[in-house]
This record gives C-alpha cells, sequence and structure tokens, in this order.
C-alpha cells in the first residue's frame, strides 16, 4: 500500500464506496433519518468567515499543540468509530499506525474491531484515548477501563447521546449485520457483534446516561474522563459538575438526533460557557482546513472526524490514513498562513466574521 493521491477529503467518499461492501459502506457514511443534520454539518461552516491578514510576516506555520498534557504535531485527532475493519482487514490497528506516522491523537472505540491493547501497540507509544459506551454491567465499564488504563492510554472518552440508535435508514435498507466480531465486546455475554445490526448492540448497553453515570466513572478511573456528545452550554455544565475534565462537542457525525443543529453551530456557545475551565474537542462535518480553523477559532482545542479517516484507511491502510491527515494538515496550513496565524494558540484567538449571505 501506497500514499494517496488526495485532492481533497469529500472526493474520497466516492472512491471508498467503489471497494467497501454495500452494508458496510452504507453504515459508515450515513446518517439518521433523512439525514438533515448530517448534511448541515458540514454545511455550517459557511456560516462564519476566516479574517484574511496579508501583512503579518509569517512563514511556515507550526500546527503543533498540547491539550491534556500531550504534545501533538497537530489539532486534528480521529474520532472514534466502530468496526473499523469494515473498511481494511488491519482495521484500527492500521489506523494507530497511520496516526501515529503523523504525530496525531487516535482514539479507540467501544466497538472496535481490535481489541484495545493491540491497537495501543500499533501505536507504538502515539497517545491513545479509548471511548467508552457504558453497559449497564458495571464489572464491564470497570474492566475495560482497567484495560484502558493498563494499555496506556491516557484519557476516557465517554459517548453520552448514543442511549437508543439513531433511525439509520441506510443499516435498515442494506438490512445491515456487523460481518466480523468486535474485540472488546467478548466480555459481554451476549456475544462479541458479530451478525447483529448496531441497534442491538445499542440495546446491550446502557439506555439511560446521567451525571450520576459520568461521576461514577470520573471517581473509578484515575484518567481524565471526556464527555461526548454534548450541544448545549446546560449539558457541558452538567457535564463538568460530574467531574468532566473535557468536553466533547459532537453530534455524532448527524447519525444520532436528526433535526438537531450543525455541531459547529453550537461550539461558540458552549466554549463562551465552559470558559476555559477543560480543554474541548470538536467534531462532526469536518472535511477541510478551513473548517479545522474556524473550529479552532470558535472555542475548541483540538478538532476531530471520523468518516474520512474510515476512507483513508479503506484505500489505502496505515498508508491511506496517514495521507488523510497530511492532507488536512496541508490545508490547514495554508489557511494558517493567509489568516496570519503562526500557532494553533493564534488561531484559537483569531477573530471569526459571521456575515450572512443568502447562496
Ligand atoms: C462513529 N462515531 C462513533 N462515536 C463514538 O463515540 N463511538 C463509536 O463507536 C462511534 N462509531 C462510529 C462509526 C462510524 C462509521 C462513524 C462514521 C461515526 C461518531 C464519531 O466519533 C464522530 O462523532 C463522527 O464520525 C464525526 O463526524 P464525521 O467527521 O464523520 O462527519
Amino acid at each position: 500500500e501506497k500514499k494517496l493521491d488526495i485532492l481533497n477529503l469529500p472526493a474520497l467518499e466516492d472512491e471508498a464506496k467503489k471497494i467497501i461492501p454495500t452494508g458496510g459502506y452504507g453504515y459508515i457514511f450515513g446518517g439518521s433519518e433523512d439525514d438533515w443534520t448530517l448534511k448541515q454539518n458540514t454545511l455550517a461552516f459557511e456560516h462564519a468567515q476566516i479574517v484574511p491578514k496579508a501583512l503579518s510576516d509569517i512563514e511556515k506555520p507550526d500546527l503543533s499543540t498540547n491539550v491534556f498534557g500531550i504534545d501533538l504535531k497537530t489539532p486534528v485527532m480521529m474520532a472514534p468509530t466502530a468496526a473499523q475493519g469494515l473498511a481494511h482487514a488491519q482495521g484500527e490497528d492500521d489506523t494507530a499506525r497511520g496516526v501515529a506516522a503523523v504525530g496525531g491523537l487516535m482514539a479507540q472505540s467501544t466497538y472496535s474491531s481490535t481489541s484495545i491493547a493491540d491497537t495501543a501497540a500499533a501505536g507504538n507509544g502515539a497517545p491513545q484515548f479509548f471511548q467508552l459506551y457504558m453497559s449497564k454491567d458495571w464489572s464491564f465499564n470497570e474492566s475495560l477501563l482497567d484495560e484502558a488504563k493498563k494499555a496506556g492510554v491516557k484519557a476516557i472518552i465517554l459517548t453520552v447521546d448514543a442511549t437508543v440508535d439513531g433511525y439509520r435508514e441506510q443499516d435498515i435498507i442494506n438490512n445491515f449485520q456487523f460481518p466480523i466480531p468486535m474485540a472488546n465486546l467478548t466480555k459481554f455475554s451476549e456475544g462479541d457483534g458479530k451478525g447483529k445490526g448496531i441497534a442491538d448492540i445499542y440495546a446491550s448497553a446502557a439506555q439511560k446516561i446521567g451525571p450520576d453515570d459520568v461521576r461514577r466513572i470520573a471517581e473509578y478511573t484515575d484518567l481524565p474522563v471526556i464527555v461526548k456528545g454534548v450541544q448545549s452550554p446546560e449539558d457541558a455544565m452538567r457535564a463538568i459538575g460530574a467531574g468532566a475534565a473535557g468536553i466533547y462537542v459532537s453530534n455524532h457525525g448527524g447519525r444520532q438526533l436528526n433535526g438537531g443543529p450543525a455541531s459547529f453551530d453550537v461550539l461558540e456557545s458552549i466554549a463562551k460557557a465552559v470558559n476555559h475551565q477543560v480543554p474541548i474537542i470538536f467534531d462532526s462535518g469536518v472535511r477541510r482546513g478551513s473548517h479545522v480553523f474556524k473550529a479552532l477559532a470558535a472555542g475548541a482545542d483540538l478538532v476531530a472526524f471520523g468518516r474520512p479517516v474510515i476512507y483513508g484507511l479503506a484505500l489505502g491502510g496505515a498508508q491511506g490514513v496517514q495521507s488523510v491527515f497530511e492532507h488536512i494538515d496541508h490545508e490547514l496550513e495554508i489557511i494558517m498562513q493567509l489568516a496570519g496565524t503562526k500557532t494553533i494558540e493564534d488561531v484559537k484567538h483569531a477573530p471569526l466574521l459571521h456575515i450572512h449571505y443568502n447562496d
């Protein structure tokens, strides 16, 4: 496998469609209901504009940053996404290799095709987070939290926006069932997920989550707990009040609550409420360097994306993943220079305009 020749990340979707089997591809690209929120996620970046700053005497912007005490070469990270074995035989292990090659950060999903320890080993010391889908079975939660800690994972991402499966039409059309097992689910008495649909798998997880659950998990593990699926200042404050060490602003890539706003449109108000008490991760709809810039300027400390990385993985394994990150970093570098921002800290302080265009 070799480096991908990438014009832009949206174009990868059509390329990946040619090689990922229909059911798996539908599961990956689809949103919920009529995909309204999914579409708004990317369109919403047009609601803000970057101020060009030409007489700024800067060249070669520096993309490195430090978040949660971790040094990173890029503010762009891999979102936790399930079942990457659907895209490539090496699954998450190749994703880990590709992300490590760019000095980035990867989050593993509870529903990974590979085990926490194997994927951590594939990352070869590169920083990783572990995303927990809380189970009704506390011994399951505790064993995964222990395993993550043992594997050297640096933080837990607790996803709270998936207590029921969004109405995923693609999965219904294709009668999609996971053709491959989920390595971490071998601990579930219900089985490893193979042959099940995502709705059945979510049904084994907790179907209600409240602040007390966040507190219980934060008290159990000594790793920082980041709450994922926040879309309002109120939820951000509830999460911090319950012990969250980070807020992850996301609408699950438009796969859960259809009819909610684009994730980018709620970021600024959440960042204002959080007021730098804890770091903020942002995702949903990020496809361009300019999107990353706008999210950082609107208050994010890290910007994640999911689908483009999975497509890169499908098309070129670890090298494909690396190529996707290099491409978005390249676009970001250009924007940073033209906006007169030398560092990620400068980007975080850059102004955004909110001019309304009719077309
Ligand atoms: C996801 N997402 C997700 N989130 C999570 O917390 N745990 C998970 O297991 C998964 N699984 C998953 C699978 C697939 C195929 C996709 C596309 C997404 C959501 C993910 O973390 C992230 O929020 C979105 O992918 C961001 O949107 P974009 O970048 O894909 O538009």
